[in-house]
């Protein structure tokens, strides 16, 4: 039996862009021997896995991507979608794949959200399981539209790095992400934990920056990354990710009260 539940098949045609653009510049898949890359919980279509292929095959033109699901009638239906790279099977938290081979990346965008707050180190642990050595699981959650997403980023050691992804042209203040942050947080946000610190002072900052707006929103969020840096919070990252609406801070900054791995 595959590991986990049916939940809602919500997807729209380039929700996920912004974790595609993500993965497709980590170290993980651009240096892979075997650039297999798994698309778990894709939904009611196979939109998103087909979009993830294309968009990781302009630098991997060899990546392989699997779409698995766990609700079998959108696996039937997402097999008709199955072209050369792009397959899609049955399957849950275990993520099967064809035999002795595992994966460098596994997304699961949107999954857990529906899941308990207490099952997600599990299902972690699990995903994990199946990763390549160096491989990295991207887990996370975004807006409808893909304009505002969050995901952790998490090897064999454990959860490495959180990530915001805002589209900043209309942005009233970074703190919006609040309604889609991972499920390891999105309850964590009030006063006394880490991330309610941390997206305070997002908000802070991009107040403060506001002027900077004439210059354009990136300007805008560049500055704000780098006053954050200076404020001792471990941003990662540079520029370029900062100009397109990333910032990246190391996951100890952001860490639940009390999470153990
Ligand atoms: C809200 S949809 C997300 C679709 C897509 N990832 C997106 O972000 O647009 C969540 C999907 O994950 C599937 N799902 C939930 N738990 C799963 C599991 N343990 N293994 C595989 N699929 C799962 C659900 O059946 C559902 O189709």
């Amino acid at each position: 039996m595959p590991i986990g539940q049916v939940t809602r098949g919500t997807t729209g045609t380039n929700r996920l862009r912004r974790i595609d653009r993500w993965i497709a510049q980590l170290p993980a898949l651009r240096r892979a021997t075997d650039p297999l890359v798994v698309d778990l919980g894709y939904g009611a279509s196979a939109t998103t896995t087909l979009e993830l292929h294309s968009r990781l095959a302009r630098v991997r033109p060899d990546v392989e991507v699997v779409g698995i699901e766990i609700e079998p009638s959108r696996v039937s239906l997402a097999a008709q979608s199955a072209r050369p790279g792009v397959s899609f099977s049955l399957g849950g938290f275990e993520v099967p794949l064809p035999a002795g081979r595992t994966a460098t990346v596994i997304r699961a965008l949107n999954v857990l959200r529906q899941y308990d707050e207490a099952s997600v180190t599990d299902a972690w642990r699990l995903m994990i399981s199946r990763l390549q050595p160096g491989g990295v699981l991207v887990e996370g959650t975004c807006n409808e539209v893909g304009r505002v997403a969050s995901w952790v980023d998490a090897t064999a050691a454990g959860p490495a790095c959180f990530t915001v992804s805002l589209r900043l042209a209309d942005l009233t203040a970074p703190s919006v992400v609040a309604e889609r942050l991972p499920k390891v947080l999105i309850h964590r946000n009030v006063p006394g934990e880490r991330i309610h610190r941390y997206l305070a002072d997002l908000d802070r900052q991009w107040q403060v920056h506001a002027p900077l707006g004439v210059y354009g929103p990136s300007q805008r969020w560049v500055a704000v990354a780098s006053a954050l840096r200076e404020a001792g919070w471990p941003v990662l990252g540079g520029r370029a990710r900062w100009r397109l609406g990333e910032l990246t801070v190391a996951w100890e900054a952001v860490a639940p009260e009390g999470f153990e791995w």
